[in-house]
């Protein structure tokens, strides 16, 4: 373990498992009908490189960016896209793949946005999601795990962009945040 973890709360293994589950299902869902993939940058894109290779339907990806104006845009839900996607989605299955929600407000905005592209079908996946943090109701047809409400890293998530590369998804000691 990195010896800036205090707590394992995912093992790779348990990630792991649970990828094939859900890979399993959506394919299932899917059928023989393409699925664009759509992660959002950066913590997802973990997830999707994974998440991709237990799908067995066919999956085509894109790739947005967004960021949020300042510090208050957290509780504003005010969401900048800082890259769009290269493709129309008009028509497709979209499936947009998240590392974590926790507000709920970044996807809210995305779902909002992306709906008015108009296509064939509009879902999310999502690793995590923080168990009664949601401050808008979004409506994730896959849920990897519901986690506690606490600061996590690893796979995908980072503290002022480390620990992404972990492959478990744990708890920092606490000195790493006052250091
Ligand atoms: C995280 C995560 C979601 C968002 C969820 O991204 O990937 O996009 O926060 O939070 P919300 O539900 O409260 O809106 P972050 O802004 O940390 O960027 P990153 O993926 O580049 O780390």
């Amino acid at each position: 373990m990195h010896e800036d973890i205090d707590h394992v709360v995912l093992s790779e293994e348990e990630i792991q498992e649970r990828i094939a589950e859900l890979g399993s299902e959506i394919s299932a869902n899917y059928g023989d009908e393409p699925v664009l993939l759509i992660a959002v940058l950066r913590g997802a894109a973990i997830f999707i490189a994974d998440l991709a290779r237990q799908m067995t339907c066919p999956v085509e990806f894109d790739f947005m960016a967004v960021s949020s104006y300042g510090s208050s845009t957290r509780s504003s839900g005010v969401v900048r896209i800082l890259k769009d996607l290269d493709e129309t989605i008009e028509e497709r299955h979209v499936l947009v793949v998240e590392d974590i929600l926790d507000t709920g407000l970044t996807l809210k905005y995305l779902l909002k946005n992306l709906a008015t592209r108009k296509p064939k079908s509009l879902e999310v996946v999502t690793l995590l999601s923080k168990h009664g943090k949601q401050r808008v109701p979004i409506t994730c047809k896959y849920v990897g795990f519901e986690i506690p409400d606490e600061f996590v890293v690893g796979y995908g998530l980072d503290f002022a962009e480390r620990y992404r590369n972990l492959p478990y998804i744990g708890v920092l000691k606490p000195e790493i945040y006052t250091d």
